[in-house]
């Protein structure tokens, strides 16, 4: 899951599909951006999952690195600055392939997850809804092979 800041949307894309998988799916999260490295998600992230029973406090923001576009299978992007940024650092095809705008499992016609990092609670609630929906569909996919 792969965002701008890695303290907003992916922590909560992290948080919530791992809710929804068992742990023979490696899940993690990680930002285009270097700035918040080290730190927890952003405290309005942590309370919109709390609010929704998932815990992601456990989590430290850190900058995607090159091995990742290896490494997971699949690199699911928030929006299209993200995806051009991950696709950027791709070698090859097949790492390009793997990059997927979340958005796009759903049927939602705006592909974007909107970045809350400036915006009020309701915009991290908006969020998680839009995560959790994709995320059920992004779930029941994988879980079925
Ligand atoms: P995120 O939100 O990409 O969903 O984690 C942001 C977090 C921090 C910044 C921008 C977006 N920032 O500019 O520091």
């Amino acid at each position: 899951m792969v965002c701008l800041g890695n303290i907003c949307r992916s922590p909560l894309a992290e948080g919530i599909l791992k809710s929804k998988l068992s742990q023979e799916f490696e899940i993690d999260s990680a930002g285009t951006g270097h700035w918040h490295e080290g730190e927890k998600p952003d405290s309005r992230s942590i309370n919109v999952a709390k609010k929704f029973g998932v815990d992601i406090t456990y989590q430290r923001a850190r900058q995607i690195k090159i091995a990742d576009l290896e490494y997971y299978d699949i690199l699911y992007v928030m929006d299209k600055n993200n995806y051009d940024n991950v696709v950027a650092l791709c070698k090859t095809d097949a790492q390009k392939q793997k990059v997927k705008l979340i958005l796009d499992e759903s049927s939602h016609t705006d592909k974007t997850v909107p970045d809350p990092y400036y915006g009020s609670e309701e915009d991290f609630i908006h969020v998680f809804h839009l995560l959790d929906d994709v995320c059920t569909v992004i779930a029941k996919k994988l879980s079925h092979g």
